[in-house]
């Protein structure tokens, strides 16, 4: 009997933001690859995000929670995954503030819990089989005014977010050392583009300047982060994916710091031209707000090893990256308006639990 698809891929918090364009890139880009959606649709899961891609023959959706292991056993037995793709987690830093234990249960509990199925399904030929875990540069804590992340930078994560994921890191690289599952995993800078939550800085700035609302800047705004397109994120888990070194880590970045009170400086001038306001009039907006407490002060990343061992390098620059995705805010207000109004959620009933 001819097999369907060549690869059947587990994709972990696909209705996300990252995980979204990233199905989307492997649905579109690999016909012959089956992705499998598992995710357990929290406040982030908006499986409208994939509306675009729900028909496609080579995609389907699971509602499941990592850390639910029957659940999660029993789409091993249903699928015979080849490989998983992990980015489900809690990823808000601001939430890990207010409920630490909601980020250990997802974001470690949850990555234990999938690598236990590796372990149980894979155990009699780990070979061409692969666990690619998607991690953030936060486990690397924060830099001065000097220097960057490299794949030798010790952990040091401040954050409740961060230390969960750096735990989740070393669980990945112990299960590759203990039980030779087969992984790569990738630390990645600050995403931003389409899709993106509006908790999140760029995606809450551009919502709240669109309504006139204050722009709420922690502290001074002299936080740096390294901002990378989501595509071009995209594109390196493709990369990695297919080329990365069994057992290695990549780090991903833009090579594109912005102190955050620079950032929104510039995106109130990009939305002043689109929305035919006087210049200035949105910066007026901006309103300084008591900091976020172990505010990590700069992230800067060194991808030098993914871009000489695998050719990859960021595609756009940050401005026309940051034109397109104020562009798809604009365009795409019910979107948001969904999202704001907790709409999204009836969306997965009317599209799946009454077929
Ligand atoms: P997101 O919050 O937008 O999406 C997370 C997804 O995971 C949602 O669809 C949610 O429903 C799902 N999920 C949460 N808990 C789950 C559970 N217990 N079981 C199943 N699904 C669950 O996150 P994102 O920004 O797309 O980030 C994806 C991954 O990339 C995360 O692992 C994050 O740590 C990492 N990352 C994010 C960034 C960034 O800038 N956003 C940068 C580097 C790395
Ligand atoms: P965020 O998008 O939450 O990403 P992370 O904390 O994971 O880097 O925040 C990016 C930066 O913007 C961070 O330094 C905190 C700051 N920030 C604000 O100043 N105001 C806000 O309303 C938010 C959400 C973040």
């Amino acid at each position: 009997m001819t097999k369907k698809f060549s690869k059947t891929i587990m994709v972990t918090g696909g209705a996300g933001f990252i995980g979204s364009h990233v199905i989307r890139l492997f649905a579109t880009k690999y016909p012959s690859y089956h992705l499998v959606n598992a995710d357990a649709l929290t406040y982030a899961g908006n499986p409208e995000n994939l509306k675009d891609i729900e028909a496609n023959p080579n995609y389907t959706f699971e509602k499941a929670d990592i850390t639910d292991e029957a659940k999660i056993f029993e789409l091993f037995e249903k699928y015979a995954f080849d490989a998983v793709i992990h980015l489900a987690a809690e990823s808000h830093v601001d939430r890990s503030i207010m409920d630490p234990l909601a980020f250990v249960k997802t974001n470690v509990i949850g990555t234990v819990t999938l690598l236990n199925a590796c372990r149980k399904y894979w155990k009699d030929k780990m070979d061409g089989k692969l666990f690619y875990h998607v991690s953030t540069d936060e486990v690397y804590g924060s830099l001065g005014e000097e220097g960057f992340f490299t794949e030798h930078t010790p952990y040091d994560p401040h954050s409740p977010y961060s230390a969960s994921k750096a735990s989740s890191d070393h669980f990945v690289m112990a299960y590759h050392d203990t039980y030779g599952i087969p992984v790569v995993m990738s630390n990645c800078s600050n995403n931003y583009g389409s899709h993106h939550f509006p908790e999140k800085l760029i995606p809450l700035m551009i919502n709240n300047i669109k309504n006139s609302r204050p722009l709420p800047v922690y502290g001074k705004g002299e936080n740096v982060r390294d901002w990378l397109f989501v595509e071009d994120h995209a594109r390196a888990i493709d990369v990695i994916f297919h080329k990365g070194r069994n057992g290695q880590s990549y780090n991903v970045g833009g090579f594109n710091e912005w102190k955050n009170l620079d950032l929104v400086f510039l995106l109130c001038r990009i939305m002043d031209q689109k929305l035919g306001r006087p210049e200035g009039t949105s910066a007026e907006l901006i309103t300084y707000v008591k900091d976020r407490p172990g505010h990590d002060l700069r992230y800067a990343i060194d991808a030098t090893k993914l871009n000489k061992e695998l050719g990859w390098s960021p595609s756009l620059q940050f401005e026309e990256g940051l034109e397109k995705t104020v562009d798809w805010y604009l365009d795409n207000e019910e979107w948001v308006k969904h999202i704001t109004s907790g709409d999204y959620q009836h969306y997965y009933k009317d599209q799946y639990e009454q077929r």
